[in-house]
């Protein structure tokens, strides 16, 4: 007796835990709120792989929150810091890297990025609103210094989401997703890129 074929959508997905063997490390780029702490502990989680945020590098290192350092030092200071702290994570393998919303509009930045072999670097995207309402919600809003002036926010994450794309790889629409399947969207759209 024939049996029937289930239809495509009863055939249960096979969650993705792979990345293809010439990626050595994955960067998460993208606007303050994209996620990219969130989904890059739960990548790194997912793959058994390390997970680097740089704003905690770079606090680490000086002992010294990002806010003090904006405040007592300056941006530019700050992202000279910073750019010096990327170039440490670049060095790193099997490691999920989330840089800080503001590193690709450095010229170093993007160079140390798209130079840097093995490297496949995910843009989070979602527009300025659900963003800026998902920081708001966060423990430690009020210390975020780029937040301070929502305009300002605005200004800078227009000026921005040409950059993100410019360096990335993939981008990921993480408007409304959750966690779980924004981690998805990520490793599958792994497969489907060159490193
Ligand atoms: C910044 C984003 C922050 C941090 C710093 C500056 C920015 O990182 O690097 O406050 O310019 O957008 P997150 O995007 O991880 O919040």
């Amino acid at each position: 007796m024939l049996t029937a074929i289930a239809p495509e959508a009863e055939i249960p997905s096979v969650a993705v835990l792979t990345v293809p063997a010439s990626v050595h490390r994955i960067i998460l780029t993208g606007f303050m709120g994209a996620g990219k702490s969130t989904t890059g502990r739960a990548l790194a989680s997912r793959l058994g792989w390390t997970f680097l945020d740089v704003d905690a590098l770079i606090e680490d290192t000086h002992a010294c929150t990002i806010a003090s350092l904006f405040e007592n030092h300056g941006e530019d200071a700050f992202r000279r810091l910073e750019s010096q702290a990327i170039s440490r994570a670049l060095g790193r393998r099997n490691t999920v890297i989330a840089l800080g919303g503001g590193a690709p509009e450095i010229l170093t930045n993007r160079l140390l990025l798209e130079q840097t072999p093995h490297s496949v670097t995910v843009f989070l995207d979602a527009p300025f609103g659900e963003l800026f309402d998902r920081c708001m919600l966060q423990p430690g809003a009020a210390i975020r210094p780029v937040l301070a002036d929502p305009a300002a926010a605005e200004a800078r994450f227009a000026r921005r989401q040409p950059l993100y794309r410019r360096i990335a790889h993939l981008t990921v629409n993480t408007s409304g997703k959750t966690l779980n399947s924004t981690v998805d969207d990520v490793l599958t759209g792994l497969h489907t890129i060159r490193a």
